[in-house]
């Protein structure tokens, strides 16, 4: 595990993003999971950024989503497809029929997930999963539980999430109560990790998930586990771990 503090959202966003066009540039086809939400928009500026100063070309990259709001169309303001087609499809040169997206509106969604693990698998696995990190240390969205669940499948957010997500909404009443989301097993098999981490309000959280107990009741902790996660993240989320002498590395 490498913890990298850097000294706010941009340089952190900008380390993030370089980390994963160095990825983009080393492997053709490259897989990544794609986190939505405010923690990697600033990934995402700076690769369209980076597409239009010609340094970079997503055309041969392939990309899965994390994680849905049921009931969302596509079309909906606050789906993650439509962030990302905002963020990533009309900002860069990424192929559309190259982004893989959890259907929240899917008739069946057991087969959804089932067939989302197969298309995972058959596109090789994730090569970079980027991640954000929830207040109740949730990755996607798999909430504190009694158990790590394995693949893909429907989750009933917690009130704290809802509470957190109802910035995006206008009301927390609109925000949707269930949620699809790749498995912590889908999210380990990833080959690499990057997870970007900023604010106050996580530091605690942040500390628990890399250095507490790796316990389900804490779904980040279980990363402790992953053979190689970065996390990168600003001054103010890496306050406890720093308060508590951990090391990480400075930029
Ligand atoms: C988003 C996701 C969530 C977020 C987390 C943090 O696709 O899966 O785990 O990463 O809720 O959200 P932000 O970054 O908005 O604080």
């Amino acid at each position: 595990m490498r913890i990298i503090c850097t000294k706010d959202y941009d340089a952190m966003s900008r380390y993030a993003a370089d980390r994963i066009e160095k990825e983009i540039m080393k492997k053709r086809g490259v897989v990544l999971g794609l986190a939505t939400g405010t923690s990697p928009l600033g990934i995402y500026r700076n690769l369209a950024e980076d597409y239009s100063g010609n340094k970079i070309s997503l055309k041969e990259t392939y990309g899965f989503n994390l994680d849905e709001y049921k009931g969302l169309g596509r079309e909906h303001k606050q789906s993650f497809y439509y962030y990302l087609k905002k963020n990533l499809l009309e900002t860069t040169d990424f192929q559309k029929q190259h982004l893989h997206i959890l259907n929240g509106n899917a008739e069946n969604m057991d087969l959804e997930c089932e067939e989302y693990e197969e298309r995972i698998k058959q596109a090789g696995g994730i090569d970079i999963q980027i991640l954000g990190l929830g207040g109740t240390g949730h990755i996607g969205f798999n909430e504190p539980d009694d158990f790590f669940p394995d693949i893909c499948h429907t989750i009933r957010l917690e009130e704290k999430t809802i509470q957190a997500n109802a910035r995006f909404f206008d009301s927390p009443l609109e925000v949707p109560e269930y949620a699809i989301t790749m498995g912590i097993g889908t999210i380990m098999r990833a080959k690499k990790i990057i997870m970007t981490v900023s604010g106050r309000g996580k530091a605690d959280i942040l500390y628990q998930a890399l250095f507490g107990p790796v316990t389900p009741r804490v779904p980040a902790s279980i990363l402790q586990f992953h053979p190689d996660l970065t996390v990168i993240c600003d001054e103010e989320s890496c306050f406890v771990i720093k308060r508590k002498g951990k090391y990480v590395i400075g930029n």
